[in-house]
């Protein structure tokens, strides 16, 4: 509740003026990484292994205006090898994972439940690239396009009634027919509205999800996402690409130098945005802390401001257990905190606020009266958990 004082405060007119012009960007915040680590041992300890998120983090960033959260889970954990991918979870990893949705839904947060396994299932120790794909009909070990789609009926039928949360069906696929990816994502989409959930679902594509290649093949023989991915159905049309961005010299985030090539990273992929009436959702984006990425970062940021085809982004990343990792932004702990949070992405923040905090998370803006109230924390707490 202590959001509610500073919107209050805002005042009615700054509230229809700020919504009318700088609402183009929906939704902002960070990922919060960890329910994924130390893949390679299953099933792994909550707290010591892997841990959701950490509450006063969350509401570090919802107080400081980020509206979104991204909490990355592995599947080999929520459905353990015994009973393979489908709809029977092991509910005490599930009860903590709803736990940090719950906690950021509550407090007037978009949460995007995040499958981080890299379009792969049963071996993630050595993740990106351990695993059978799934799909994969000539591996024997694989799970089938029609598990992920049961894993998806379920996990969407428990959070259909809440509609601050996000479907981001998968985490980077690569290396693997673009043509499985499609096929995986919209058995995925068509599992999650047979339930009737109606919230926002993010698809990505192969290559590992990359916006600066999505009009490029990145496998041998594989087709570029935008050739194939065109052919994505939703019935309830509320959907977003869900793209990747880094801006090391591999595009692989892992150095700590930026090339500077951003905005112009962003050129193809936009006007295939633009010329087929798509959105995207930038899930994934992170750089060093120095002054050329900073300004690689803020130059992207701006970018997404202008052109409406992106509907919002979270920064990779904040997290629990990141120690000293040179991207996180976890308050007070990660090396960004003092860095590229309050010189780059925090300023942004404020620029947009205030933020849609409830109403069924959406790929529109919503400029009806109805809304405008959806700014409001949580609107004034009416919003249930689950
Ligand atoms: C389910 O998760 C809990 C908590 O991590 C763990 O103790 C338990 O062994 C898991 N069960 C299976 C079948 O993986
Ligand atoms: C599918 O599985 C087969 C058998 O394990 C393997 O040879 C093939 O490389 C896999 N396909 C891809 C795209 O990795
Ligand atoms: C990626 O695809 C675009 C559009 O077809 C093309 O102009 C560009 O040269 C390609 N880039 C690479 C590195 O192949
Ligand atoms: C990328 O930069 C790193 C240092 O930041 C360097 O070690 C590496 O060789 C470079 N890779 C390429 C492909 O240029
Ligand atoms: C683009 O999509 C929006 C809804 O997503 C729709 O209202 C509009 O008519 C579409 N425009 C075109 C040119 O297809
Ligand atoms: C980011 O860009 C905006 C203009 O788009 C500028 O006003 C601001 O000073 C820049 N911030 C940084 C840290 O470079
Ligand atoms: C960030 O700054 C605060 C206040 O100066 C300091 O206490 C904290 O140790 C710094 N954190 C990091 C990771 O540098």
């Amino acid at each position: 509740m202590r959001l509610f004082s500073s919107i209050v405060g805002f005042g009615l007119t700054g509230l229809l003026l700020s919504t009318q012009c700088a609402a183009k960007i929906i939704y902002a915040g960070v990922n919060s990484a960890g329910g994924e680590f130390a893949s390679q041992n299953l099933p792994g300890a909550f707290g010591v292994d892997y841990q959701f998120i950490d509450e006063k983090a969350i509401d570090f960033f919802l107080e400081s205006g980020a509206n979104t959260i991204r909490v990355t889970f592995l599947l080999e954990r929520m459905c353990p090898l015994e009973t393979g991918l489908g709809n029977k979870f092991n509910e005490t990893y599930f009860k903590n994972f709803q736990n940090a949705v719950n906690y950021i839904t509550m407090r007037g947060g978009y949460a995007i439940l995040d499958a981080h396994n890299y379009m792969r299932y049963n071996d993630p120790s050595m993740q990106p690239s351990s695993g059978s794909i799934i799909g994969n009909t000539t591996d024997p070990k694989s799970a089938s396009t029609a598990q992920l789609a049961s894993f998806w009926g379920e996990l969407s039928t428990r959070f259909k009634s809440n509609p601050n949360v996000i479907f981001g069906i998968m985490n980077e696929p690569h290396d693997m027919p673009t043509e499985l990816v499609l096929a995986n994502d919209q058995a995925s989409i068509d599992a999650i509205r047979k339930t009737g959930a109606p919230q926002l679902i993010l698809v990505p594509g192969n290559g590992f999800t990359g916006a600066q290649r999505w009009l490029n093949s990145t496998c041998a023989g594989c087709k570029p996402n935008s050739e194939v991915l065109t052919a994505i159905k939703d019935p309830m049309e509320n959907f977003a690409f869900d793209m990747h961005l880094y801006f090391d010299n591999d595009t692989s985030g892992t150095h700590n130098s930026c090339t500077l090539a951003a905005p112009s990273n962003l050129l193809p992929v936009t006007s295939w945005l633009t010329s087929n009436n798509y959105t995207a959702f930038l899930s994934e984006f992170g750089a060093g802390s120095n002054p050329t990425c900073f300004e690689t970062l803020n130059n992207t940021l701006t970018f997404m401001e202008q052109n409406p085809q992106f509907i919002g982004w979270t920064y990779w990343a904040a997290g629990p257990l990141w120690g000293d990792y040179f991207l996180s932004v976890e308050p007070g702990v990660g090396p960004e905190s003092n860095t590229t949070w309050p010189l780059v992405l925090e300023p942004r923040i404020k620029g947009l606020q205030p933020m849609q905090r409830c109403g069924v998370s959406s790929a529109k803006v919503d400029s009806s009266a109805e809304g405008l109230l959806r700014v409001l924390e949580g609107c004034l707490g009416l919003r249930l958990p689950g």
